[in-house]
């Protein structure tokens, strides 16, 4: 079988509603669409940062965009955890088509499952959204980057949601849900909910641009630890 075949059959067992982001072959023929995201592109806000040499976690990190990326960027190892096994078959399947070493995948509910061993960055890309605050995973998510992550964290998400449009639910049920999440105008603000806590051991620097209106635009933020 040729290796685009083998990349067209991977999308096939994983399928294509579990496929985040575009997945080309080698001919750079789009195979999936990918369910999250019409870009493919690498965020902007990562080139300055600096993998070089380090360990690397990358939790929930579906068929490996952001693996790859850190392995790419000269990471010494990467191990991507997600919880949907076909996904990481595919994932290990991808590796091995594009002969790519020092990265490994594992099955892994990362908010449930104490962490095993520990990095020292830990990246959380596109995983805090709407259903996963929701549904009050929010603080099982953090706490699990933050057991697996040594020195780093660099994490994407949207700052500010409006809890009744976007979570569905009246801001009393919030905040029965998250105590401690603060409300101002109907918005809900992660970004300083995730900043309060970690603040005790972690510094952050938030490394998106300004923009007109921050509601619409995932960012990026990138925590280090204190010395
Ligand atoms: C929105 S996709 C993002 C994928 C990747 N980080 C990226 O940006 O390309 C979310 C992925 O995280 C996985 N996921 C969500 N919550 C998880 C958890 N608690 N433990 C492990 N995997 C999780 C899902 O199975 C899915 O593959």
């Amino acid at each position: 079988m040729t290796k685009n075949c083998e990349i067209k059959k991977i999308v096939e067992e994983v399928g294509q509603d579990k496929i985040w982001r575009p997945l080309y072959d080698f001919e750079r023929n789009k195979l999936s669409k990918g369910v999250g995201h019409d870009i493919d592109g690498i965020d902007p806000e990562f080139t300055d940062l600096d993998f070089t040499g380090k360990t690397v976690c990358d939790l929930g990190c579906n068929l490996g965009h952001f693996t790859f990326y850190a392995h790419e960027r000269g990471a010494k190892t990467v191990v991507g955890y997600d919880m949907e096994p076909k996904v990481i078959t595919g994932a290990k399947k991808l590796a091995a088509l594009y002969s790519i070493e020092n990265v490994e995948f594992e099955t892994c509910n990362f908010a449930s499952e104490p962490a095993t061993r520990t990095f020292d960055m830990g990246m959380l890309i596109d995983i805090l959204g709407k259903i996963n605050i929701s549904e009050g995973h929010l603080i099982p998510i953090l706490k699990g980057l933050e057991s697996r992550s040594e020195s780093e964290m660099l994490l994407t998400f949207r700052p500010l949601y409006l809890v009744e449009r976007h979570f569905g639910m009246p801001e009393a049920d919030f905040l029965k849900m998250y105590p401690q999440a603060k409300i101002e105008k109907g918005f809900f603000n992660l970004l300083d909910f995730a900043k309060d806590l970690f603040s005790e051991n972690w510094d952050v620097t938030y490394l998106s641009k300004e923009l007109p209106n921050d509601e619409q635009y995932k960012r990026t933020v990138h925590f280090i630890k204190k010395s």
